[in-house]
């Protein structure tokens, strides 16, 4: 019998277990929980989960093994935030003051500030300030049940500053115990150099920093933020085809303000996901899911800009699997809490606590391609694990406001204790 070095007992385990696919549909609300569960833990994998009497027959306790008891408290996968932007430098709450007072987050990007203010600070801050900022971000993700982050640029848009920034998460993956899936979004914004000479910086993306991140190997994903005053279905297509060509997987910022035909582009291109979508058409919905293409709907967004959310309950009709994420930034999403967003979803989007722990969990680890890793408990998958010290996961969204987590397990190690 295989000896453990951790066994957690007595707790409700949410498993999100049993599916061979992104969740959709009604399934999103089925959650597959074990009362009075148990979970086993050998070096970095889960090795045995269920009912105490059927992993002690599976598995040996030794002196060494360490023993949580979970009585009253909620085992979870780790959290997975499958969008973000969490390496910035600055700060913007100046906007968030003229955004109370009713400027548009459109108005103050045309006007210079939004995205463009942040690059200035970006550009102006060292590697090892941005990894100390982004060290401190994910301390507090880490200690909200987050174990597996998304990081995108795009707060560089030049060479240097776009390779700073992807340098800082990816050697923050190294020293961190969060696990860090890099995204290369150099099409963010038009860098001020730029800004008259939109095939310019076409070109320096495709001809110079695609190829660089590539050989670099410092992103898996590349993204473009597809919108009406920014990069036009033309222009992300001719982006995205050659980052496919050099290998990228690819994400889009699709029909965030406005309906533009992202979904359908994120379909026609057959990118892992698309992200945003408050404007998607109904036609984008049907595209996305004959694909195989993953919504990432992004609450907290819709939220701080108090923009109306996107419509999950028509993709839920029609079949589309949706995760849900923070889109941590200093801008439009100021908040790296995934439960909050969870807490944001259930009452803005009328989803059920089950749908949304599907959508921070297996969904999300599909639109991070790493579902065969992480996104749900179940033996041979990695060992993130969370345990909340409160007695029914439906009151983890409930509760909001309040950090409900006890301890966090990366890796099969207690690194929140
Ligand atoms: O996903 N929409 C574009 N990009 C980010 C916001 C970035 C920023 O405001 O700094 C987003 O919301
Ligand atoms: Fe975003």
């Amino acid at each position: 019998m295989e000896t453990v070095d951790l066994l957690i007992k007595n707790g409700q385990v949410v498993t999100a277990a049993g599916h061979d696919g992104p969740v959709a549909g009604e399934n999103m609300n089925e959650l597959e929980v074990l009362e009075n569960g148990c979970v086993a833990v050998k070096g970095e994998q889960i090795v045995a989960v269920g009912l105490e009497d059927k992993v002690m027959s599976e598995v040996q306790i030794t002196d060494k093994t360490r023993i949580i008891d979970a009585t009253d408290k909620v085992v979870t996968p780790g959290l997975i935030d499958s969008h973000t932007h969490f390496i910035f430098g600055g700060s913007r709450e100046d906007e968030f003051v003229m955004r109370i007072q009713g400027a548009s987050y459109m108005e103050i990007m045309e006007a210079g500030g939004g995205i463009l203010n942040t690059v200035r600070a970006t550009r102006a801050a060292s590697l090892e300030e941005l990894k100390e900022l982004g060290r401190k971000r994910l301390d507090w993700m880490l200690k909200m049940g987050t174990t597996t982050v998304e990081s995108k640029s795009g707060y560089g848009l030049n060479l240097e500053a776009e390779l700073k920034q992807l340098q800082a998460s990816y050697e923050l993956n190294q020293e961190h115990p969060m696990d860090i899936v890099n995204t290369f979004l150099g099409a963010h914004a038009w860098p001020e150099e730029y800004k008259d000479d939109h095939e310019g910086y076409i070109k320096v993306i495709i001809e110079e920093m695609l190829p660089k991140v590539k050989e670099a190997g410092l992103a898996e994903f590349c993204d473009v933020f597809c919108e009406k005053g920014v990069f036009s279905i033309e222009e992300t297509r001719e982006i995205m085809l050659a980052a496919k060509e050099m290998g990228f997987d690819l994400k889009l910022h699709a029909d965030e303000m406005t309906s533009l035909g992202g979904a359908e582009l994120a379909a026609e291109l057959r990118a892992v996901s698309a992200e945003h979508l408050l404007m998607i058409s109904d036609e984008g919905i049907d595209a996305m899911r004959d694909k195989g293409v993953m919504a990432v709907l992004l609450p907290a967004t819709a939220f701080t800009l108090r923009k109306p959310y996107a419509p999950v309950q028509k993709m839920m009709e029609a079949g589309l699997p949706f995760a849900l994420a923070t889109d941590f930034n200093p801008g439009s999403s100021p908040t790296p809490s995934l439960p909050l967003a969870m807490t944001i979803a259930c009452l803005y989007m009328q989803l059920t606590p089950e749908a949304v722990f599907n959508a921070v969990t297996i969904n999300a680890a599909y639109a991070l391609k790493r579902a065969d890793q992480i996104g749900s408990i179940e033996v041979g998958k990695q060992a993130d694990l969370v345990i909340f010290d409160i007695d029914s996961y439906r009151k983890i969204p409930y509760f909001y406001g309040v950090n409900l987590v006890d301890k966090v397990i990366k890796k099969g190690k207690v690194v929140v204790d």
